[in-house]
C-alpha cells in the first residue's frame, strides 16, 4: 500500500476516539488509523484485505458516531490496464450498490477520495460475521440453512432484476446478522467484480466486463 498522505480539503488525521468497550473486532492498525475523511469518518483500524481493496472501520462522527464501513480502492501502475480495470470495477462496485436497495444488500452511504488520492466509499457497518466463519464443520439444521439460502436467493434474485450479476458469491462475501430474537439476516457485501447491465462506467476495451 502506497502510505504517502497528500493532505486533502476534506481530510484531516485527527485523535482517535480510543477504545470502544464494545469494539471486540479483530482489528489490524493501519497507516490510515485516526484519519478523518470527509470531515466525519473516523479511521478505527483494517477489517480486511482482498486483490483490489481494503476494508476499514469507522465511526460517522456527524451521527453519533455510528460504525460504518470504508472500503479504498487499492491501486496499481499509473496508466496501466489493469489499473483501468480495478478503477471502473471499483466504480461499478458504486454503482451496483446505488442502484440496489434490498434488505439482503449492505448499503451504499457515500463515497470520495482518501488524503493519498485513492477513492473509497463508506457502507453499512453489518454487525455479525461472515457466512465462512459460521462454517464449523459441525452440521447446520436445515429450517436455518432454508432461510439462509432463502435470502440469499433473494438478495440475488433484485440484483439480476436490475441487471447486477455479482460473480463473487462466497461465504466470505455473504455476512450473517443475528437479531435479539435468534433470528439471522443475510446482508450480501462485495459487489467488487460484479458486472453491470448499461452502466455508466462501461468501457470500450477488450476487458470490457
Ligand atoms: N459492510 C460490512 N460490514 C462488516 N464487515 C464487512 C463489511 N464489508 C466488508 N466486511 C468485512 O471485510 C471483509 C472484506 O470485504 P470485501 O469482501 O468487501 O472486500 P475484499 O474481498 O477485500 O475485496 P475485493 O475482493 O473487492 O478486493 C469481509 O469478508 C468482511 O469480513
Ligand atoms: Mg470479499
Amino acid at each position: 500500500m502506497d502510505d504517502k498522505k497528500v493532505p486533502d480539503r476534506d481530510t484531516k488525521p485527527v485523535a482517535p476516539l480510543g477504545t470502544q468497550a464494545d469494539l471486540v473486532l479483530p482489528l489490524k492498525e493501519s497507516t490510515y488509523n485516526g484519519v478523518l475523511l470527509k470531515g466525519r469518518y473516523l479511521i478505527e483500524g483494517e477489517l480486511g484485505r482482498g486483490g483490489i481493496g481494503v476494508v476499514y472501520l469507522a465511526r460517522d462522527t456527524q451521527l453519533l458516531k455510528r460504525r460504518v464501513v470504508i472500503k479504498v480502492l487499492l491501486q496499481g501502475e499509473e496508466g496501466s490496464v489493469h489499473t483501468e480495470w480495478f478503477k471502473k470495477k471499483f466504480d461499478q462496485e458504486i454503482e451496483a450498490l446505488v442502484r440496489l436497495d434490498h434488505p439482503s444488500i449492505v448499503g451504499v452511504l457515500d463515497a470520495g477520495d482518501m488524503p493519498d488520492g485513492k477513492p473509497f466509499f463508506v457502507m453499512q457497518y453489518v454487525e455479525g460475521a461472515t457466512l465462512r466463519s459460521l462454517m464449523t464443520g459441525e452440521p447446520i439444521d436445515f429450517p436455518r440453512v432454508a432461510s439462509l439460502v432463502r435470502q440469499i436467493g433473494g438478495a440475488l434474485s433484485a440484483a439480476h432484476d436490475k441487471g447486477i450479476i455479482h460473480r463473487d458469491l462466497k461465504p466470505e462475501n455473504i455476512m450473517v446478522q443475528t437479531m435479539r430474537d435468534g433470528e439471522e439476516i443475510i446482508k450480501l457485501i462485495d459487489f467488487g467484480i460484479a458486472t453491470v447491465k448499461d452502466s455508466q462506467y462501461a468501457t470500450e476495451t477488450a476487458m470490457n466486463c
